[in-house]
């Protein structure tokens, strides 16, 4: 049951008996993501006083390291799982390697690994753009109480318990999913807590929005540029209309409340696009599946490629399911 001015900590709390899985482990994951969520969201907030502070590789007046973000961003996340104990394994985009959590508890008995773009879009932060923090949650494979191994990390998307992000825009919100539809939080940051805002979100079938990078435009594919052209094409409700941010989570965020679709393709410059399949792909396909809508790579449904290795790059067409649809139409034909 939801209610007005509900907290995500009640909301936490109210559905957690109804997750398949009901240690209570998942939940107080959540509960730690959204904690290092208001810290980071604290420090991406005051960035614009960086240069009164000192910038990135400075040492600021207590002779401290001033760090940039994504590190910083990275470093909350991981150290905030971490000290809680609740799970066995993190890979970040920040990172060359997984991290294994050795637990202090003896028999510890941890099943889940997260997998994190700590600070997406984090080009933006210069410019007082909204960024935001991807994240992904498995179960591990290998037996619990041994060390994490990298197939902890390589699961098919199919396999998420949860994924979810946070967007530090105009105001800050934790959206997520644990397969059970998708919730939005909005931080209210006078208090510190999150209430649910926008319950149950879903994409519209159809939208009048495409994202996509138009700068690339020489280097796509054939199917790509076809498509695009006729988003522009005067017909029906198109011309469509161009919006794109360069932040995935703040393109997302918006396609899904309006109507769109986000698209990273392939292009003759980066043969298999930009986008990371285990720390943005994934959990943003998981979610916008669980919204009505639909992730591909142009041929293939994102949470069937099977991952091969951790930093893995996949073209990414996401959003309204008729748009995508469509898109994959026309990567079809131009084969
Ligand atoms: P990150 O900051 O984590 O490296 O990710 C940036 C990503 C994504 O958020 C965004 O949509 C895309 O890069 C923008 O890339 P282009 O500048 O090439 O368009
Ligand atoms: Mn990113
Ligand atoms: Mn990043």
């Amino acid at each position: 049951m939801s209610q007005r001015n509900q907290t995500l900590g009640e909301f936490i709390i109210e559905n957690q008996s109804s997750f398949k899985y009901t240690s209570g482990e998942l939940s107080r994951l959540i509960n730690s993501i959204r904690l290092a969520a208001k810290v980071v969201n604290h420090e991406v907030n005051k960035a614009g006083l960086v240069d009164i502070l000192g910038a990135a590789g400075d040492t600021n007046i207590q002779g401290e390291n001033q760090q940039k973000l994504d590190v910083y961003a990275n470093e909350k996340f991981i150290q905030t799982m971490t000290d809680r104990n609740i799970v066995c394994g993190i890979a970040s985009e920040e990172e060359d390697d997984f991290i294994t959590i050795n637990s202090k508890d003896e028999n510890h008995q941890n099943k889940y690994v997260v997998l994190i773009d700590p600070l997406d879009g984090s080009s933006n932060i210069d410019v007082n753009v909204s960024v935001g923090t991807i994240f992904s949650v498995y179960r591990r494979v290998t037996p619990v109480g041994t060390p994490v191994q990298l197939e902890d990390f390589l699961q098919k998307g199919t396999k998420q318990v949860a994924a979810g992000y946070i967007i530090y825009g105009t105001s800050t919100m934790l959206v997520y999913t644990t397969g059970d539809g998708v919730n939005g939080f909005t931080l209210n940051p006078a208090i510190g807590s999150y209430y649910l805002s926008h319950p149950d979100m879903k994409f519209p079938e159809d939208g009048r929005i495409y994202s996509v990078n138009e700068g690339n435009y020489i280097h796509f594919p054939k199917g790509i540029k076809n498509y695009i052209k006729y988003c522009q094409m005067e017909e029906g409700d198109r011309p469509y209309t161009s919006r794109y941010i360069g932040s995935l989570v703040s393109d997302f965020h918006r396609n899904m409340i309006k109507g769109g679709i986000y698209m990273y393709p392939k292009s003759s410059k980066a043969s298999n696009g930009k986008l990371r399949l285990l720390y943005e792909c994934n959990p943003m396909a998981f979610l916008a599946e669980q919204a009505n809508g639909k992730a591909s790579d142009g041929f293939t449904r994102i949470m069937e490629i099977e991952p091969t290795e951790l930093h893995q790059r996949v073209p990414f067409i996401c959003g309204s399911k008729n748009m995508v649809e469509k898109a994959e139409e026309f990567m079809r034909n131009a084969e």
